[in-house]
């Protein structure tokens, strides 16, 4: 090949930086991804990781955070929704804690589409398409109640 020496020049430090790039990002992306990292980065977290831990969606049952509250349809929406859902998170925690935990409807959506990823065997003759959410019935799967009905005042209290 007859690259000019410039091409050369960036090919030379923009390849390696590409690649640890590359790495750093991926293994930061694992990283955030274990049900350890979910539940033990911010005190808010406390509850539903404790609920979650002891139910049977629970990691030794093969369960984890990221089963229910990623999505798993294609990488795309997964990259951008745990970015966007990360970000918010940390800025709210960081700048105003809120006072009550609420699950947005896109992750309603992605948590539906989670609960029958996992259990289609029991629900593919069940007409789900626009009846209850799975967890609109399951109140106690995986955290207790409605997690929404716990004020951070309570969750604070109650870890204390
Ligand atoms: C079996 C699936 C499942 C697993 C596993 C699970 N959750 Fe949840 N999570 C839910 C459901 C369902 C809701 C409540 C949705 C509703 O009622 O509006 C919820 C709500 C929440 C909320 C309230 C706000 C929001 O973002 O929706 C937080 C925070 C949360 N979970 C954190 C966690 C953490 C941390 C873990 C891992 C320790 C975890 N969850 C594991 C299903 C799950
Ligand atoms: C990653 C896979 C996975 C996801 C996602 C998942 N489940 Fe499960 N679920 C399991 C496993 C494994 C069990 C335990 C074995 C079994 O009963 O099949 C279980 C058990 C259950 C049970 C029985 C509870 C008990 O105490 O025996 C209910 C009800 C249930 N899941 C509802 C849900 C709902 C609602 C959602 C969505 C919020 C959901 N599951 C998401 C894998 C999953
Ligand atoms: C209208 C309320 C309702 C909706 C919606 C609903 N379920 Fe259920 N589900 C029940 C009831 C009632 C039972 C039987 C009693 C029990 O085991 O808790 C049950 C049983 C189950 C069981 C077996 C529990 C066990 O102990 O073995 C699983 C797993 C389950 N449902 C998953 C789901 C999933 C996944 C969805 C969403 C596609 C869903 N359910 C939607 C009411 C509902």
């Amino acid at each position: 090949m007859n690259l000019s020496s410039k091409t050369k020049k960036w090919l030379l430090i923009g390849l390696p930086l590409l690649v640890i790039g590359s790495v750093f990002i991926i293994s930061q992306y694992e990283r955030t991804s274990t049900t350890h990292y979910c539940g033990n980065t911010c005190h808010i977290m406390k509850h539903p990781y404790e609920t979650a831990f002891h139910s049977t969606h629970r990691e030794e049952n093969g369960v984890g955070c990221k089963d229910c509250h990623i999505p798993h349809d294609n990488l795309a929406e997964q990259v951008v929704y745990k970015g966007y859902s990360g970000a918010r998170d940390y800025y709210k925690n960081t700048f105003a804690e809120p006072d009550v935990l609420e699950t947005k409807e896109w992750s309603k959506n992605i948590l539906q589409k989670n609960c029958i990823r996992c259990h289609t065997t029991l629900v593919e003759r069940i007409n789900v398409s626009d009846g209850k959410r799975c967890f609109e019935c399951h109140r106690g799967e995986p955290h207790d109640k409605a997690i929404q009905s716990f004020s951070t005042e309570k969750i604070f209290t109650s870890i204390r």
